[in-house]
């Protein structure tokens, strides 16, 4: 089968490389996918370059976080996936940029029937792990405030959709009037372009003085920063991704601006377990349970069903453009999902 490996550390066109690789076979409890869509995340660039610490395994490797396809062999105990058409995270959280995957069953669901195979790649990680930030860990409330970061991004434009479901005002940036536009397309209240300047004074206003209750943040660095200059009282900043540099992670904050914001600063990862209380053991994290993504999954279903949400495909492309793809994404040149056919 053919697969894009990461042979070196460097930017996506010289890092990876088109492989002819073994045919590949699932263990127990797990399931082998012939892909039909893979898509791009942000995350798959940081992997490139080597500075992706969570996903980071010797050379060469299989990038790719998120598939869609169908099961075409089974091992023992996930016998009843045979033949399913399924959305999932490959086991490691990488090894979707190929014709083949394989998932454990953690993390697989099945495609809603609604879903062609694009729309699926779009809809299953930026609506779960966006459902995670808002409800699950930010607790959002009917009739507060939001303000979404990177707002025209696969995962910022399904937080959006899911913000404004929950009857928040929706308050979101973004870096080009095309990606304002697609914004306000989606149900932002009021928009900002914040490569032109500030935003924090813009949100002050907007919020009557008061700062915003939730900030959805897949930005990090000087945006977390300014964020909570207006962040109000009691607020929620959920951290769900670095986009505008990795290497933040290792800088420390100021904590003299969150004791004196009175706000809660909170993680959020997109992963479910079914084992949560041996994941803790062996590497102090906490991950969601699978019923939490049972869940989950259920309340978009129906929002799905009320046509109140909808994945957002910025652009489709073919399975050789995938490096040049990545590049336009670290360039900020996507807005939603970047969907990347596979086969048929
Ligand atoms: N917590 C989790 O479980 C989890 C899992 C996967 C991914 N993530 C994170 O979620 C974030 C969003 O991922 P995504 O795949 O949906 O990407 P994306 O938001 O579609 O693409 C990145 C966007 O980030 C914005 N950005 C701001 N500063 C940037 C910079 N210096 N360089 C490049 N882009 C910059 C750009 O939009 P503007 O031009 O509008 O600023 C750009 O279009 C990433 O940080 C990713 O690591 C989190």
């Amino acid at each position: 089968m053919k697969a894009w490996r990461v042979h070196r550390h460097a930017n996506p066109t010289k890092a990876l490389e088109l492989d002819e690789i073994d045919d590949l076979e699932p263990g127990p409890e797990q399931v082998r996918i012939a892909v039909r869509s893979t898509v791009l995340n942000f995350n798959d660039i940081d992997g490139c370059y080597g500075r992706y610490r969570t996903v980071n395994p010797p050379l060469p490797y299989v990038a790719g976080m998120e598939v869609v396809g169908v099961v075409d062999a089974v091992g023992a105990g996930a016998e009843e996936w045979l033949g399913k058409r399924v959305m999932t995270t490959p086991d490691g959280a990488m090894g979707g940029y190929a014709e083949q995957a394989l998932a454990g069953l953690d993390m697989l669901f099945e495609v809603p029937e609604s879903l062609d195979d694009r729309e699926a790649a779009a809809f299953f990680f930026p609506f779960h792990l966006s459902h995670l930030s808002l409800h699950e860990r930010a607790q959002l409330r009917e009739g507060e405030s939001v303000l979404i970061h990177a707002a025209a991004g696969g995962i910022g434009s399904a937080a959006v959709q899911l913000a404004k479901a929950a009857g928040a005002k929706v308050l979101a940036t973004a870096g080009s009037e095309a990606k304002l536009e697609l914004c306000r397309e989606l149900g932002a209240d009021a928009v900002f372009d914040y490569t032109s300047g500030d935003f924090s004074p813009w949100v002050v206003e907007q919020t009557d003085g008061k700062g915003v209750d939730v900030v959805f943040d897949t930005v990090g660095g000087e945006v977390t920063e300014r964020s909570w200059q207006c962040i109000g009282l009691n607020g929620r900043h959920v951290m769900v991704g670095f986009s505008s540099g990795i290497d933040r992670e290792d800088s420390g904050f100021e904590p003299r601006a969150i004791l004196f914001g009175n706000f809660a600063l909170l993680g959020v990862i997109l992963v479910y377990t079914r084992n949560a209380d041996a994941i803790k053991q062996a590497t102090g994290w906490n991950f969601m349970p699978r019923s939490v993504g049972d869940e989950v999954e259920a309340h978009l279903e129906e929002l799905l069903a009320s046509k109140t949400i909808r994945p957002v495909i910025g652009r489709v492309v073919g399975f050789d453009e995938v490096p040049a793809a990545l590049e336009a994404m670290e360039a900020r040149k996507t807005m939603g999902r970047t969907v990347v056919e596979v086969q048929g």
